[in-house]
């Protein structure tokens, strides 16, 4: 679970070390079958947020944006996480996601299209910006 602290309310991210401190939090407390829906505009830090989750949860290699492959893979020692971008995908038919939850924290972009689905845990993060200011507001859906 993530901590009650960090869900609930706005986290100022404006600064990317702060974004940075902020995914080495969550990423004590990721586990598989966790879903993270992440909302908001283009270029709000969402591929940014997932890269650092992947980098404090201990991979080296490169992260690459899924947003042509759709689906992006990355097996880790204590579990495995998968990241998509649904920019571009109007159906959840041929998604392979509900499956890779079982054993995978999964990070979606763009979720709309699957926003009732649920995982053990699920949360919806919103991340918000201006030209000055970026901030995330983390919630932890039923
Ligand atoms: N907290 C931050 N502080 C400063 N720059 C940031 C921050 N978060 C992201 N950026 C920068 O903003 C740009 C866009 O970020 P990113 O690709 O993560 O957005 P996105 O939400 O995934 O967009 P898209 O919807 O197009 O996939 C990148 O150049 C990234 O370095
Ligand atoms: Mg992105």
């Amino acid at each position: 679970m993530v901590p009650k602290t960090l869900l609930n309310k706005e986290i100022d991210i404006t600064d990317i070390k702060q974004l940075y401190l902020l995914s080495k939090e969550i990423s004590k407390f990721i586990k598989a079958s966790d879903l993270f829906f992440l909302k908001g505009n283009l270029g709000s830090g969402k591929t940014t947020f997932v890269r650092m989750i992947l980098e404090n949860s201990g991979w080296t290699k490169a992260v690459n944006s899924p947003t042509y492959s759709l689906i992006q893979l990355y097996p880790l020692t204590s579990y495995s996480i998968l990241h998509s971008d649904l920019y571009r995908t109007q159906t959840v038919e041929n998604l392979d996601i509900e499956e890779y939850l079982e054993t995978h924290a999964c990070f979606i972009e763009w979720p709309e299209i699957l926003i009732d689905w649920r995982g053990e845990n699920t949360y919806l993060c919103k991340f918000s910006h201006t030209p000055t200011q970026r901030s995330i507001y983390i919630e932890c859906l039923e």
